[in-house]
């Protein structure tokens, strides 16, 4: 689905762009224009970031074997 319309930004890509080291809008911003013309998009972008980077988070876990 379309995230950011101005500039035809799919949720896809800002997880592709989150996997890739982007950790904040700004990086989102930089690298796919996220919010860089009418700023609508900015929350939900923020809450797909938030969203990628919880679960990147979750899928690799440190595990310590004794
Ligand atoms: S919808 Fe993203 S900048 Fe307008």
């Amino acid at each position: 689905m379309y995230v950011c319309i101005c500039n035809a930004v799919t949720d896809r890509q800002i997880q592709e762009t989150v996997a890739a080291g982007a950790l904040s809008l700004t990086d989102l911003k930089d690298r796919l224009g996220v919010a860089s013309c009418c700023g609508c998009c900015a929350d939900l972008a923020s809450s797909f970031l938030a969203n990628t980077a919880g679960k990147a988070n979750m899928v690799s876990p440190i595990t310590v074997e004794h």
